[in-house]
């Protein structure tokens, strides 16, 4: 009988390149069309028939555990893997080497977003016995990701973020490995910024002749890691989201595809899908359109919005210019002030960016 895949998910990390968002919380929880990018992997993983995860969490455990408990809610089993620091993907492999022990695993990365989930791949790693099974796919910016040469179909060289990269062929965040990959990960040195790099150890395991398979990924996939990512995976899930209104809609127009959670309130507005408003958000005197996300308790009054999104309990209110393609974060609060004299008056946290008109 074949032994049973688990799953990793790699969900430390420090995430600086979403600060400000992630001075104070997990990159993977930050929501893609109001639902934590991490959860897409964990169901993309149980969609695939996994059920024994091991999640890697760094300094943002608490938050993540909080987020996703024992992952009943998702089917699934989960043990929380700490790793000491984030000091590489093929660190966090070896950190879990007790768990995993000799079981063939996907390693899925927490911020990463395929379309068409793994199922198939999952599928033809389990029959094809290979030592990895990488995915790849074309990007007009390899330099930012791991990226793979091929020749005649086969994998002859990994490198990770080249300066003058040799293909267009990026590695997608999510692998398939044999046991062997541990040896790997333990033969290898850490790479010039420090980390141990998962791309050196499947380098590795090419080298010592064990055989990597490469699968072209063609649907889209995303790694939220950098804002316009964010907003493009938010846009890419709204397009597809099954329209339903739950909450309460008041001498408003709804057009397209629009989910209005229950709790939610539309008062004499107009908002134009794809979009998403969260429980107990208020939407009031105000236009919210295509490609929005509205978290949970937020207030959008006498205000426009449009391909952005507003995590929990922030408010944007009485604004006169449209605002768009912003990501605005927990309980944050824009809003126009009658005080005199009349000014911009901020109190803005750290590496925050504003665009003013
Ligand atoms: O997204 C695909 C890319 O992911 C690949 O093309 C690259 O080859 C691969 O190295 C990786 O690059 P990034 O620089 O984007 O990885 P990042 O540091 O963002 O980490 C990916 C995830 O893994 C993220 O959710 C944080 C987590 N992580 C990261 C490190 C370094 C850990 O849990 N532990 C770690 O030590």
């Amino acid at each position: 009988m074949k032994q049973t895949l688990k799953g990793l998910v790699l969900s430390g990390g420090a995430g600086t390149r979403l600060r400000p968002i992630t001075h104070t919380s997990a990159k993977q929880l930050v929501p893609v069309a109001n639902k934590p990018v991490l959860f897409y992997g964990l169901e993309a993983l149980r969609d695939a028939g996994i059920r024994e995860i091991g999640i890697i969490v760094g300094d943002t455990h608490a938050e993540i555990e909080a987020a996703v408990g024992d992952g009943s809610q998702f089917g699934v089993e989960v043990t929380y893997i700490r790793q000491s620091a984030p000091l590489g993907l093929a660190h966090a492999v070896l950190t879990a080497e007790e768990f995993l022990g000799d079981a063939q695993f996907v390693m899925y990365l927490g911020d990463n977003l395929l379309r068409d989930g793994i199922q198939g791949l999952v599928e033809d790693f389990r029959t094809n016995d290979a030592a990895a099974m990488i995915l790849l796919q074309q990007v007009p910016n390899p330099e930012s990701y791991g990226v793979a040469e091929l020749e005649g179909g086969r994998v002859v060289r990994l490198v990770e973020k080249p300066s003058a990269p040799k293909s267009d062929l990026a590695l997608v965040g999510v692998y398939m490995f044999g046991p062997s990959i541990l040896a790997a990960a333990k033969a290898i040195a850490p790479s010039p910024r420090g980390e141990l790099e998962i791309t050196d150890a499947i380098q590795h395991l090419i080298d010592i002749g064990e055989r990597v398979e490469p699968s072209v990924v063609t649907g889209w996939w995303k790694d939220t890691g950098m804002l316009d990512d964010m907003l493009e995976a938010n846009r890419l899930i709204l397009d597809v989201i099954a329209p339903r209104i739950d909450g309460e809609v008041e001498n408003s127009t709804i057009e397209g595809r629009v989910v209005i959670e229950e709790g939610a309130r539309v008062i004499n507005s107009s908002v134009r899908g794809p979009a998403i408003i969260g429980s107990g958000a208020v939407i009031e005197n105000a236009y919210v359109g295509p490609y929005s996300a509205i978290s949970a308790g937020v207030l959008i009054r006498n205000s426009e919005v449009e391909h952005s999104i507003f995590l929990e309990n922030s408010q944007l209110d009485g604004i006169d210019a449209r605002v768009e393609s912003s990501l605005v974060g927990r309980g944050v609060v824009i809003r126009k002030s009658d005080a005199k004299p009349r000014a911009y008056r901020f109190m803005v946290g750290d590496s925050s960016t504003i665009g003013l008109i």
